[in-house]
């Protein structure tokens, strides 16, 4: 009989944030850097002793969505050394909004997977493990919203390209980084509008190249912005990478009209944030949030402000 592991002995508890993305989505599958940081809002793992390594995925998810999750836990726990722990998962982050439901997810779970089995816990660790799960849920993600999420801090994120490795570089913020995130309607999954923007870079690649590089510098910039505490040079910044977007044809007029009105309700910028399409999440910055959501919380739009990196950030 094997004696129980250190991990079997104890219970595990983790945090995978979610994410938003305020410069430089989609570009950056092409290489380009982007700039990303963590919500309080996210999942939690929760590991407790067991027979076997498995999940217990609630009975509301079904369907694609419960095959992908228990996929992508086999490959985390197999990647982990399967610990004897049963993993269950709580979540306050809406799904395929483009928040990195997934990866928030995928990070959640590695890091108890990686307690349970008594390996490093590191936030590269983590991030390692999660990018298996994130591959069975996204097939090639940029990385971003797992490492962003692995961090749980404001990063200037540039994935791997050929022989250059991935850099990750934490950005600190001076002054309170304060987002109001909205939910306008529904989306498609993040693949088909990736795909659908790659098959126009395929076209006409010099144009696309251009305008990706374009957004690569707004992410650069607007690190230089945030480490600066220039919150209204990122709010700009945050402006005219929607319009870029919005060339790119990943906008939308429910999308458009939100971002006008967090405009006119005092954002100092406001974009879609992740893949975009015919919904999805949309983020004003804002210096103090807290009354726009209350006002359009009242109106009926579902809305919630979060810190994302500055004083007393998560
Ligand atoms: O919408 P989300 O949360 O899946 O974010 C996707 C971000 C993209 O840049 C569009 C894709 C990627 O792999 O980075």
């Amino acid at each position: 009989m094997s004696m129980p592991r250190r991990a079997s002995a104890a219970s595990f508890t983790a945090f995978g944030p979610g994410k938003v993305i305020l410069l430089g989505e989609h570009a950056v599958v092409y290489g380009e850097p982007a700039l990303a940081g963590p919500l309080h809002r996210g999942v939690r793992a929760v590991g407790v002793p067991s027979r076997r390594c498995e999940l217990s995925i609630p009975s509301s998810v079904t369907g694609s969505h419960r095959r992908l999750i228990t996929s992508a836990f086999r490959r985390a726990a197999r990647a982990t050394g399967q610990p004897r722990v049963r993993v269950s998962l709580q979540s306050d982050l809406p799904i395929a909004m483009g928040l990195g439901s997934s990866a928030a997810l995928s990070v959640a779970c590695a890091r108890v997977l990686l307690e349970a089995s008594g390996r490093s816990s590191s936030a590269d660790e983590v991030a390692k493990v999660a990018l298996q799960m994130e591959r069975v849920f996204h097939g090639t993600p940029s990385g971003v919203d797992h490492s962003t999420s692995a961090h749980a801090r404001l990063i200037h994120f540039r994935g791997a390209v050929g022989k250059r490795a991935a850099s990750i570089r934490s950005v600190a913020s001076p002054r309170p980084l304060k987002l109001l995130v909205a939910l306008v309607g529904e989306r498609g999954p993040t693949h088909r509008l990736v795909s659908a923007l790659r098959a126009r870079e395929r076209r006409w690649p010099r144009r696309y190249r251009r305008l990706f590089a374009e957004l690569g510098r707004l992410a650069d910039e607007g690190a230089r912005a945030v480490a600066t505490g220039d919150l209204e040079t990122l709010g700009d910044l945050m402006n005219v990478n929607q319009g870029f977007l919005s060339a790119l044809q990943l906008s939308s007029p429910p999308v458009e009209q939100m971002v006008h009105r967090l405009r006119r309700a005092g954002a100092l910028g406001a974009k879609l944030t992740g893949a975009g399409g015919s919904g999805g999440a949309v983020i004003g910055l804002f210096l103090e949030p807290e009354p726009v959501v209350a006002r359009l919380g009242r109106e009926g739009i579902p809305c919630f402000g979060s810190q994302l990196a500055g004083p007393q950030a998560l």
